[in-house]
């Protein structure tokens, strides 16, 4: 099947490699012409793991093309999938001027019927937007031609993005005609093969299932952190909880771990726009508010922990940090929680000293050269003269370090665990000071 991919980020380009491994004829489009050359040279421009090599193999085999040619993408894919940014508005609501601006494109450039298939994740309501957008286009060219409009959310994690997507828990799709459906259908064929993972619905539905996922999850995150903190106060341990209440099969074992805050593209963002949403029609969802304002004040944890320590003013102090992206096995530090720790760091007059294994290079686009702010190439390097280590995301990398060297390199021995990688018993008997989030 011929397929458009409008929009080659994270989701966009793990979805059109995805279609094309199955034996689709995919075009993705993108309005960034570095991000096109990178593609078209044979890189990548995000890291995520096994990606790269799917790519390639689909560009050799001639079933993935990369275009800046709007008229061709809005030509080629009987399907065509819209995955653009939907960035928060100054207020937090979904931005979605680059959905419409795709719409408008397929509706100024298409020749025959068309499925046009929100992937991105949009507020309610967006699909009448797309359809309106489209239509307009079409009338101002004095055109008639049909299309279909139906809504796909996407649920991939980074860093996982193409295992979700090859083998995904489900797949919804929001459709209001049967000839979108069929298509879709089959197009979903190949993913959905021993065991039907299809759930169809009405378009608003499925439009707000994939901000219902995201907020069900980060609620379930930020009640475990406020868990972990009352812990700490009582003399509890948040992972004898964890284990206690996950073993109940309603609780379930995932996203239940206390940490220094959830970042990333998708769920600060979605509880916001998600709020906004509800704002317009009248509602109000309360627990989301308090979600977001847990989540903001677990992101101050690690540097609470570091100035109860060390005093508020930290001048003349360096910090260790381990780990800057938002989570494991991605370069990707959107709201990401070291953001905040260094800002918090810097403001009280300490420097960094800071290691990740792949999102070193978006480190340095963010911050730029700043002098308080050094990058090295191993774990131990950023230990060296440094004051205290503080994790923040958890790589395997980190999981089993050698504590005589660590203790060693540090000039005081003291770890401030944001993801509760070790046994507090490890730590303290090889000398160290730890303070993990809601451990004994
Ligand atoms: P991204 O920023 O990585 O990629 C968006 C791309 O769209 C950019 O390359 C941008 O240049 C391009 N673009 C913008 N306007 C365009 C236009 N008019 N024509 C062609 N290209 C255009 O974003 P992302 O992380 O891939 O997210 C895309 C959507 O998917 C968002 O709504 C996001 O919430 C949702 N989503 C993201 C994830 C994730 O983990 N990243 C997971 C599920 C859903
Ligand atoms: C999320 C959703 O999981 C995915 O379904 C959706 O499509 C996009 O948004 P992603 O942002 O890639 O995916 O990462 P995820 O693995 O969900 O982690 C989000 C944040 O929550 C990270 O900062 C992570 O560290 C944090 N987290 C996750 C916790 O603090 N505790 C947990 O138990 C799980």
């Amino acid at each position: 099947m011929k397929v458009s991919v409008i929009g080659t980020g994270y989701v966009g380009l793990v979805t059109g490699t995805c279609l094309a491994e199955v034996g689709n004829d995919v075009l993705c489009l993108d309005v960034d012409v570095n991000k096109i050359n990178i593609l078209k040279q044979g890189g990548i421009p995000i890291y995520e793991p096994g990606l790269e090599d799917m790519v390639k193999r689909n560009v050799a085999a001639g079933r993935l093309r990369f275009t800046t040619d709007v008229a061709e993408s809005a030509k080629h894919g009987a399907i065509q999938f819209i995955a653009v940014g939907t960035p928060p508005d100054e207020d937090g609501s979904a931005d979605l001027q680059y959905v419409v601006a795709a719409a408008r494109a397929i509706g100024q450039n298409m020749q025959e019927y068309k499925v046009i298939v929100d992937k991105s994740t949009v507020p309610v309501g967006t699909a009448d937007k797309v359809r309106a957008a489209v239509q307009e286009e079409l009338s101002k060219r004095g055109t008639q031609l049909e299309f279909s409009i139906a809504s796909n959310p996407e649920f991939l994690k980074e860093g996982a993005a193409v295992e979700d997507f090859m083998r995904p828990d489900r797949i919804v799709l929001g459709a209001e005609d049967a000839r979108a459906v069929e298509l879709m259908r089959s197009l979903y064929a190949p993913f959905n093969r021993n065991h039907d993972r299809l759930i169809v619905m009405d378009i608003k539905s499925a439009e707000l299932t994939k901000y219902a996922a995201n907020a069900m999850l980060a609620t379930r995150i930020s009640f475990m952190n406020e868990l972990a903190l009352l812990a700490e106060k009582m003399g509890a341990d948040i992972e004898n909880v964890r284990h206690g209440i996950g073993s109940d099969p309603r609780i379930g074992y995932h996203f239940l771990y206390a940490g220094c805050g959830y970042g990333g593209s998708c769920f600060p963002k979605d509880v916001q726009a998600m709020q906004r949403t509800a704002k317009e029609y009248g509602s109000e969802l309360r627990i989301l508010n308090a979600v977001e304002v847990a989540n903001e004040r677990q992101k101050e944890v690690l540097l609470d922990k570091i100035t109860a320590r060390f005093g508020t003013d930290l001048s003349g102090k360096n910090i260790a940090i381990w780990g800057l992206a938002f989570k494991p096995n991605t370069d990707d530090m959107r709201d990401a929680p070291s953001r905040v720790l260094i800002k918090g760091l810097w403001e009280r007059g300490a420097t960094v000293t800071a290691y990740d294994p792949v999102a070193m290079h978006e480190a340095t686009r963010i911050f730029g050269n700043d002098p308080r702010l050094k990058l090295v190439d191993t774990p131990m390097a950023a230990l060296e003269g440094a004051d205290a280590l503080a994790i923040v995301t958890e790589w395997q990398v980190f999981r089993a370090p050698d504590f005589v060297a660590l203790k060693a390199q540090l000039k005081n021995p003291v770890i401030f665990d944001g993801r509760n990688l070790y046994d507090p018993k490890d730590v303290r008997a090889a000398g160290i000071e730890y303070f993990a989030i809601g451990r004994l």
